[in-house]
């Protein structure tokens, strides 16, 4: 059967994909945030899961205001790296696992979660980036990637607990696969920014490293954070760490830190990382 080995939170920053796609990662600004992910590199190379679930928000690549799926799954074989104003990114065609993607969507929309099914999509950096920061650059992508897209643009966003809810959903999704599969969910988005108005450029260190605390201690608390919460304590665009709930419900009741990484700032943005294992 089919198992999620870990789970993998990260920022999904454009800039950062920007610096890597244009030879900046050396350069005294970006180094320190693309050091901060070698033991992740690392890592994964040796723990190369066949499967990534990819909890990603769009940025207005794939959606416009005409369209706004709440859960939107990819369940296409393969999916384009999207053109954001600059051209695609010089990344591999991220390629998808068609069988998984609809048991997933199929055991999802039984167990009550109303996804969307998307059969063609281009993907922006929300998908990307992560990619690239656990990947670095490669000629092609070395698993197989799931992207599960959830709108955190427009007013209303799901809630957190409910996002917590879906991972929850998720594992019993993947669980039910009869297939072999080594299965890792990440969250993206976030930390704490904000990217417009009179608090740009907002960060909350406090607020970020708690979050990144009760990820494995008070998980609990972390589901009943409110929008409010997230918007007046590490500004508009935190609202993307909702996402990240969706990794941690997929992992269970207990998990094990193996790794952690803070660094600010990059682009206006706290850059938050983890790598959670599930603990039976
Ligand atoms: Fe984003």
């Amino acid at each position: 059967m089919a198992r999620i080995s870990a789970g993998v939170g990260s920022s999904h920053v454009p800039a950062i994909g920007a610096a890597q796609d244009n030879g900046k990662t050396a350069e005294a600004y970006w180094a320190p945030l693309f050091a901060g992910f070698e033991w992740s590199r690392r890592w994964m190379r040796e723990q190369l899961p066949d499967v990534v679930v990819l909890v990603y928000n769009d940025h207005a690549s794939a959606f416009s205001l005409d369209i706004i799926p709440t859960f939107a799954i990819g369940c296409a074989e393969s999916f384009s790296p999207a053109d954001e104003g600059w051209g695609p990114r010089p990344v591999p065609r991220v390629m998808g696992h068609a069988a998984l993607a609809w048991h997933i969507a199929e055991s999802l929309i039984l167990d009550e979660f109303d996804m969307t099914i998307m059969n063609r999509m281009d993907v922006d950096h929300g998908l990307t980036v992560p990619l690239s920061l656990m990947f670095g650059e490669v000629a092609e992508w070395p698993v197989k990637i799931i992207p599960l897209a959830v709108n955190v643009i427009q007013y209303p966003p799901p809630t957190g607990n409910r996002c917590f809810r879906l991972g929850e959903a998720l594992a019993r999704a993947v669980r039910s696969f009869p297939e072999d599969l080594n299965v890792q969910v990440w969250g993206t988005g976030g930390m704490s920014h904000q990217l417009s108005g009179a608090r740009a450029g907002l960060i909350n260190r406090e607020f970020d490293t708690a979050f990144l605390d009760r990820l494995s201690g008070d998980v609990r608390g972390l589901r009943a954070l409110t929008h409010e919460e997230y918007v007046r304590e590490a500004g508009s665009e935190a609202i993307e760490l909702v996402m990240w709930l969706i990794m941690r419900g997929a992992l269970g009741e207990n998990v094990k830190e193996l790794r952690r990484f803070y660094h600010v700032p990059a682009s206006n943005t706290a850059v938050g990382h983890i790598v959670l294992t599930p603990e039976s």
